[in-house]
């Protein structure tokens, strides 16, 4: 039988401050939704005004997770102690296995105009929390596009129910990973397996589902269920629509580290002090 999924929960971001001083809205990862399973951190960014976030994200370690930096908007550089650096343009999505240990840093390549763009965390699995670090990047013309009906749909990550797929792969926690554009009033079908933790986030306009409304800015966390029916408001709507099968594990956190225990973490920092990283 094929279940609706429905609207369990919608939470707002909360203002906060990262790096050296880039102002964001912590989404998943602040009091009212510490994670949602494998995801550690939602952050959005959006500001024209440099001050927001000129300052950026100067070198600083990971260990654990995976980091991912989808762009809309402005230009990021990044830069890591494996000697891998790189820019992160408009549409581009930067998936960053951090694994046993990376140290980068996340600067604006730009000293004005909009900068705009989300990172998610996504958790590793215990046994491969200590993988080699890896990354899959793609800038905006490598992510396919795939049109109906009053809808575009960006594949970045996972396959839709029409059988595109998007070019970052991760069976660990098989993410899906669309960024949908509705036509105003547009319906949009689509399916997700069922035991996925999923949810949306507005980018612009309003999105409809199940007569609940989602604005701007607002994530609503989906309940379980293997379909998906979504309508835009009067005036269409962007949305991400990302999910991914939960790991169930227990979650240590220490700042840019997140592993399984408190022993972890320690090691975690003892590793990076001693330059193990
Ligand atoms: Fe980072």
């Amino acid at each position: 039988m094929t279940m609706n999924r429905s609207i369990k929960q919608i939470i707002k971001g909360m203002p906060a401050t990262d790096g050296a001083g880039v102002e964001l809205v912590r989404v998943i990862g602040q009091p009212a939704l510490n994670m949602f399973d494998p995801f550690l951190l939602l952050d959005a960014f959006r500001s024209d005004n440099p001050d927001d976030y000129i300052a950026g994200f100067p070198p600083h370690p990971h260990r654990g997770f995976e980091t991912v930096t989808y762009l809309l908007n402005g230009k990021m550089r990044h830069q890591d102690n494996a000697g891998h650096e790189g820019v992160i343009e408009a549409g581009g999505i930067q998936w960053m296995t951090a694994g046993k240990g990376i140290i980068h840093s996340e600067m604006p390549e730009q000293e004005d105009g909009l900068l705009e763009g989300f990172q998610l965390w996504v958790n590793l699995p215990a046994d491969h929390k200590m993988d080699d670090p890896k990354y899959q990047e793609f800038n905006a013309a490598q992510i396919p596009l795939e049109i109906r009906e009053g809808a575009q749909i960006r594949v970045i990550s996972g396959t839709t129910s029409q059988g595109l797929s998007g070019p970052v792969t991760q069976p660990l926690t098989e993410p899906l990973y669309l960024d949908v554009t509705l036509a105003p009033n547009a319906t949009l079908s689509e399916s997700i397996a069922q035991n996925h933790n999923a949810f949306i986030y507005g980018i612009t306009g309003q999105t409809q589902i199940q007569s609940r409304v989602v604005n701007r800015d607002e994530l609503a966390i989906l309940n379980q269920g293997s379909e998906l029916e979504i309508q835009a408001g009067a005036d269409g709507s962007r949305f991400l629509l990302i999910s991914g099968q939960p790991l169930n594990e227990p979650v240590a956190r220490g700042g840019p580290f997140v592993m399984n225990t408190q022993q972890q973490i320690k090691q975690a920092f003892s590793d990076y002090q001693s330059g193990r990283f």
